[in-house]
């Protein structure tokens, strides 16, 4: 007695991980047609769905008249149900093709599709971003950057930490006021959020580990490739924990969160091209320097800068080159840090801060440190960075009733995920970049 044959829709991600398994079997496919060619009596259609792309061979003798001469005049993106059998491809990245038996056309594109295989300049594709999402280089990082997130928030939810979200409608700057969006209020000024920190500090001191997770916003006028306008930060907070605890929690949950992108997401990065080996350096311990040993080393590479001022993007580079992993730089000037910085009693012209550098060029993925404690101190500090102590005027209570040591960090999706990927420019990194310049689409 034989059993009927089911025809099981699949993914193509399917392929690449039960493979195997579905040999000689026949299946669906339902997708969009990426690339085609012809070769006599074979037509080679490319179809993406989301998951991957797989090669779907048409052989004249095994389909009908019609469907083997459609298969020849099907325009790029046309949405497709394709019917076949699984065998093995060993040229295939995903290591299996699809032997068609029969095609269903959804629909067929009512114009030629703008983004073709050939090169385009980036203008261009940003122009057309919706539609450069659905190229493979672009499906991969999405995917990457679901998982991020995924492992981001496992971290934190695995640990004890809990979420709080915090607003984005905010009355008041927390990162400097040369970067704030203003937005009418019913008739009063109020901001788009720069960081969630301010009450993550106020949730820490009800749920003792707190994180917050979603969009800030920043109105840098610089156009360089790590700066966005809106780009998403994770902040954890910690009552009870100083300087070298949020180091060590920065570090764990970097190579925690890196590892689990390697892990699950090899088959993407694979397609990015992206060196695994240098995500497997990733290993604790981390570099540690101060601010000062920071110095040093930049003199020595030749570049002076005298104490009390900023890296940029110049003197980030050269330290990050140093190393094979992030390294932290700790207790910089207070001077150029936020007037939220605790200062290192033992020396109060540093603060006890750190900013975590990535490797190959991305810059500073995590900035945070531990924050003043002391009422009299941080109503000193709100003054003299020329902030309106009435709008902090609830953060302050933070510090009135029963105020204790505590830290935290904000680490940027964005430039995190352009690391872990290897790409050049953060634009490529969310799905519908905001920059000077930017907000179409
Ligand atoms: O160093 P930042 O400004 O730190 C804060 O906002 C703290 N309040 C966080 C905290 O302690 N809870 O920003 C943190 C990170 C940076 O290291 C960077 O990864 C990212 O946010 N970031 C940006 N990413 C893209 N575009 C921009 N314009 C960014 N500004 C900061
Ligand atoms: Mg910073």
């Amino acid at each position: 007695m034989s059993t009927p044959r089911v025809t099981a829709r699949i993914y193509v991600e399917d392929l690449l991980h039960r493979g195997e398994e579905l040999i000689d079997r026949e299946v669906e496919l339902w997708g969009w047609l990426t690339n085609r060619a012809s070769k006599g009596k074979l037509h080679f259609l490319h179809l993406r769905d989301g998951t991957g792309v797989v090669q779907c061979v048409v052989y004249k003798g095994d389909v009908d008249e019609a469907t083997f001469s459609r298969a020849d005049h099907l325009a790029q993106e046309t949405s497709l149900k394709v019917r076949g059998l699984v065998r093995r491809d060993a040229r295939s990245p995903i290591g299996f093709e699809i032997g068609v038996r029969g095609l269903e056309v959804v629909a067929e594109p009512t114009a030629e599709f703008p983004i073709s295989p050939k090169e385009h300049g980036t203008a261009f594709l940003m122009d057309h971003r919706h539609l450069w999402l659905r190229s493979r280089r672009q499906v991969a990082i999405l995917r990457i950057r679901a998982t991020l997130c995924r492992a981001i928030r496992d971290y934190f939810d695995s640990r004890g930490f809990v979420l709080v979200d915090a607003p984005i409608f905010t009355p008041a700057a927390c990162e400097g006021t040369s970067t704030l969006f203003a937005v009418d209020y019913f008739g009063e000024k109020a901001f788009l959020t720069q960081s969630g920190q301010l009450y993550m500090e106020a949730g820490a001191m009800a749920l003792g580990r707190v994180y917050c997770f979603g969009p800030t916003f920043r109105a840098e006028k610089s156009k360089t490739r790590r700066h966005l306008t809106e780009f998403w930060m994770v902040e954890p907070e910690v009552a009870f924990m100083d300087l070298a605890g949020d180091m060590d929690l920065a570090e764990d949950f970097l190579c925690e969160i890196v590892a689990r992108v390697r892990r699950e997401r090899e088959h993407e990065l694979r397609a990015l091209d992206r060196d695994l080996g240098k995500l497997d350096a990733i290993q604790k311990p981390f570099p540690r320097l101060t601010y000062d040993e920071a110095l040093a080393i930049l003199k020595d590479a030749g570049k002076d800068v005298p104490w009390g001022e900023d890296f940029g993007a110049d003197e980030e580079t050269v330290l990050s080159e140093k190393f094979d992993r992030p390294v932290m730089i700790h207790r910089y000037p207070s001077q150029v840090k936020a007037f939220y910085m605790k200062r290192d009693p033992a020396r109060p012209e540093v603060a006890l801060c750190v900013d975590v550098i990535a490797p190959e060029g991305v810059g500073e993925i995590i900035g945070g440190g531990q924050r003043e404690d002391d009422l009299a101190v941080l109503e000193g500090r709100i003054d003299a960075h020329g902030l309106p102590r009435e709008a902090f005027g609830w953060y302050l209570d933070l510090r009135r009733y029963g105020t204790v040591p505590h830290a935290g960090f904000g680490l940027g999706v964005e430039r995190t995920l352009a690391w872990i990927c290897g790409l050049h420019h953060v634009r490529e990194t969310i799905p519908f970049p905001r920059m000077l310049e930017k907000i179409v689409p």
